[in-house]
């Protein structure tokens, strides 16, 4: 495993910037590895002096030089220029400083992914118009990026669909919560995709609502109180009619 490789800075500006300096000047320099290809291909490296606030000379891997964007600035970069080792050495960072040290990040970090877990929530009664409310959240998942969406009977819908960013948990993982307000039907399926890098393919969380089940496990109450009330009458109707048969068998029977 090799080491990240450390910056050296040893282009020292003129010295005017800071003498006579009344408080209040600040100097900073920093420099930068941009690049957003996984292979390292676009590394570009910038180092930058800046003087309160305002950019003095910035070398740009790109642009293969310094330039300077003040009178001290542009000064410093022609001297600069004019140093071959030193201009060698600040084009070798590219190499050197970023691509290196991004290679040991990107190898701890590319292609790791974490699934998110989902789950599907109702939520407090939404409006009139809209009166039910539906949350899809997925927790803990890694890398940020993710889509979340939703389906009714197979169809996308986006109108009256909430969505939060994704949220850092502050330790590497994101969480995201999307609501639909839906007016429910019965039949109606309603479901939540989650895309993650983590996912071979979509992922699609069925919602499974509570309160048409509530209304029909009453109606099955009903059903059920109904059917004993029945079951109740008709043995109490053929108990009376056996009675009265027996007690006229019993009156006209040969004794
Ligand atoms: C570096 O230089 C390239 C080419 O001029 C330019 O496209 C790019 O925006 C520069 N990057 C920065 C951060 O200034």
């Amino acid at each position: 495993m090799s080491l990240p490789e450390l910056l050296n800075f040893h282009h020292i500006l003129m010295l005017s910037v800071f003498t006579g300096a009344a408080n209040g000047y600040y100097w900073y320099q920093w420099s930068q590895c941009i690049y957003s290809s996984p292979d390292l291909s676009d590394m570009v490296y910038i180092e930058g002096f800046y003087f309160n606030k305002y950019p003095i000379v910035q070398f740009n891997s790109t642009v293969g030089k310094f330039v300077g964007f003040t009178e001290l600035g542009v000064k410093n970069a022609e001297m600069w220029n004019k140093d071959p080792n030193l201009l060698q050495q600040t084009k070798a960072q590219v190499d050197v400083f970023c691509r290196h040290n991004a290679e040991i990040t990107e190898a701890a970090i590319y292609n790791k992914t974490v699934q998110p877990k989902v789950k599907l929530s109702s939520v407090m009664p939404g409006d009139s118009k809209h009166p039910a409310l539906v949350m899809c959240s997925a927790y803990d998942f890694y890398p940020q990026p993710i889509k979340v969406s939703w389906l009714k009977d197979g169809a996308v819908v986006t109108s009256d669909v909430t969505s939060t960013e994704e949220l850092p948990n502050g330790d590497w993982h994101y969480q995201i919560h999307s609501e639909l307000e839906y007016t429910p039907k019965s039949g109606e399926k309603i479901s939540c995709v989650v895309e993650h890098a983590s996912f071979e393919k979509p992922m699609i969380y069925d919602w499974d609502p509570p309160a048409p089940q509530f209304e029909w496990n009453i109606q099955l109450l009903f059903t059920i109180e109904s059917a004993g009330l029945l079951l109740g009458i008709i043995v109490a109707t053929a108990g009376f009619i056996s009675y009265k048969i027996k007690s006229t068998e019993k009156i006209i029977g040969p004794h």
